[in-house]
């Protein structure tokens, strides 16, 4: 029996992962910055090393090239759901549940040294448990086109938040290390990244369960 408002480790949290014949796809929704990655990234290694091979498939490589963005004079709105293929994405999904375990699934990562996705990421084999994380998989049509096909694809999708101080720093961190000066860290965080978090935020209540971390786990309600 579990509680809501528990803190569960990572292992405690694996443990929550169905095991399944067929593939499963658990997906990871949340703001910019909420640590999804990290979460998804542990998960994995926790599954993995416990015997039941996993491997995480990011959003953030349908990210549309710059050189696209920028065409679409859009560059300065990267991060929001029309800078991404979503298409693309859903198609990929797709093809995740319809291929049979052991045969080939190629799935693109995103680069942040050189900012653009990259085709040769990872490929997805024989692994049962496919960890799908980003911002955008609980939208619905109306909040933004192309998105709403993802949901119907996941098995389960949970949603991880953070306060918004805590993804406002964590975003401003990210963007000086990406080069960007304060000032301009600044103007993407405020003018677009904390927008795009509203949006998802509107998502959170679709999701199967909802975890905050904590300094001893992730707390789950
Ligand atoms: N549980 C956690 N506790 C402390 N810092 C964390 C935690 N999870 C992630 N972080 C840090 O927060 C930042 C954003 O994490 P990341 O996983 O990249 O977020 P997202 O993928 O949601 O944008 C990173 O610097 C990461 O090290
Ligand atoms: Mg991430």
């Amino acid at each position: 029996m579990t509680w809501a408002n528990e803190v569960l480790s990572v292992g405690e949290l694996a443990q929550r992962v169905p095991v399944r014949q067929e593939r499963f796809l658990l997906g990871i929704a949340g703001p910019p910055g909420a640590g999804k990655s990290t979460l998804a990234h542990r998960l994995s290694v926790e599954l993995s090393g416990s015997g039941r091979p996993a491997v995480v498939a990011p959003m953030d490589g349908y990210h549309l090239r710059n050189e696209v963005l920028r065409a679409r004079n859009a560059w300065g709105r990267k991060g929001e759901p029309d800078t991404f293929d979503a298409p693309g994405f859903v198609a990929d999904l797709r093809l995740l549940r319809d291929t049979p375990i052991g045969d080939p699934v190629p799935w693109p990562l995103f680069d942040r040294a050189i900012d653009e996705p990259t085709d040769a990421g990872v490929v997805v084999r024989d692994e049962r448990i496919v960890i799908v994380e980003g911002n955008y998989l609980l939208l619905t049509a109306a909040e933004a086109p192309g998105w709403a096909g993802v949901r119907g694809l996941l098995d389960e999708c949970w949603y991880l938040d953070a306060p918004r101080p805590v993804l406002t720093e964590r975003l401003l961190d990210r963007h000086t290390a990406g080069g960007r000066t304060p000032e301009q860290a600044s103007d993407k965080v405020m003018g677009s990244d904390l927008r795009n978090a509203d949006l998802v935020a509107a998502s959170r209540d679709r999701a199967d369960q909802v975890l905050t971390a904590s300094d001893r786990g992730y707390r789950v309600s």
